[in-house]
């Protein structure tokens, strides 16, 4: 699902449009350039022809010219190559001053995403400040998995027992949208993921809220759905900050109502695709490992309620 009119999207109009097009013409007319000489010297060979015994000779000697164009050219722009080129990578794997630490766990079939330094945890939906820099720990508890947001940053894989770090930056505030890289399974291809890149302000006040549980419920549904919730297996799966409930097998579920998505950016959460994903999961994401959940139609409203209040 591509998340159509998104800030990520490019503008077409815009300063960055405008740099990467001077960028793609540079690149071009250099190619046309080296075309343009090569083809040159192709189409005088052709005319002078074949240098025959006894005619015209060269005034370059062949030994000179292989020394000098075969050898001691090619060195000496490999080697400036390779001097720059490790200069660039021994910058961009420089540490940077005070990067933000989080912690992102492949799972079938989603993330788990800690902020170890903040002290709360969420899933699929990470949000960053925007211009910081992040160093995503990457690890797997089950098999193989990739994390790979394109418009960010590399694909780094998530390799149960080994620990990786992905290193980057949004410079600019948006939704960047990735997704699972190394086939894992029947649902690889829904197990997505968004970059909420924000404002430093925006993200400060966003961290300050999930530092804190959320509000207790408001209102009769809500406490039932409280209860329905504490009283049936959710609980044993899911973590809910403030709450008794602290699974650890599904998703954090502490800030629910304000993600945007539903089981890994498969479906909007709405209170309809929700109660859709409590009763029958699997008709969303087929071979999902949370069980469905039967509930009277009261307790189902209830819950949902009290899951959307959960912010
Ligand atoms: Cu996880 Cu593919």
């Amino acid at each position: 699902m591509i998340l159509a009119g998104s800030p990520s999207m490019l503008d077409p109009h815009g300063p960055e449009a405008h740099r990467l097009a001077g960028v793609w013409w540079l690149m071009f007319g250099i190619a046309v350039a080296v075309y343009v000489i090569v083809a040159g010297f192709i189409v005088v060979g052709l005319v002078r022809g074949r240098r025959t015994e006894g005619g015209r000779p060269s005034r370059i000697s062949e030994g000179a010219f292989i020394w000098v164009g075969g050898i001691i050219v090619p060195s000496a722009i490999l080697l400036l190559l390779a001097v720059v080129t490790v200069q660039a990578t021994t910058h961009l794997r420089r540490p940077a001053h005070d990067p933000l630490q989080i912690e992102v766990t492949g799972k079938q079939w989603w993330w788990e995403v800690r902020y170890p330094t903040l002290g709360f945890s969420t899933a699929n939906e990470i949000h960053v400040p925007a211009g910081r820099q992040i160093e995503l720990g990457l690890d797997a508890s089950d098999v193989v998995h990739s994390f790979w947001v394109p418009q960010l940053a590399g694909k780094v894989d998530t390799i149960p027992g080994q620990h990786n770090v992905l290193r980057f930056r949004a410079d600019k505030p948006g939704v960047y949208r990735g997704q699972c890289a190394e086939y894992c399974g029947v649902q690889h291809a829904h197990m997505a993921m968004i970059v909420i890149a924000d404002a430093p302000a925006t993200f400060e006040r966003w961290a300050v809220r999930r530092q804190h549980p959320p509000s207790p419920p408001d209102g009769d549904a809500q406490s039932r759905g409280e209860l329905v919730f504490m009283s049936h297996p959710c609980a044993g799966c899911h973590t809910i900050a403030g709450t008794q409930a602290d699974g650890k097998r599904g998703p954090d579920l502490t800030d629910i109502g304000s993600r945007r998505w539903l089981g890994a950016i498969a479906v909007p959460n709405t209170a309809n695709f929700l109660e859709a994903w409590i009763t029958a999961p699997g008709t969303i994401k087929p071979g999902v490992l949370m069980p469905p959940t039967q509930l009277a139609p009261d307790d189902l409203r209830a819950l949902v309620a009290y899951l959307e209040s959960l912010k």
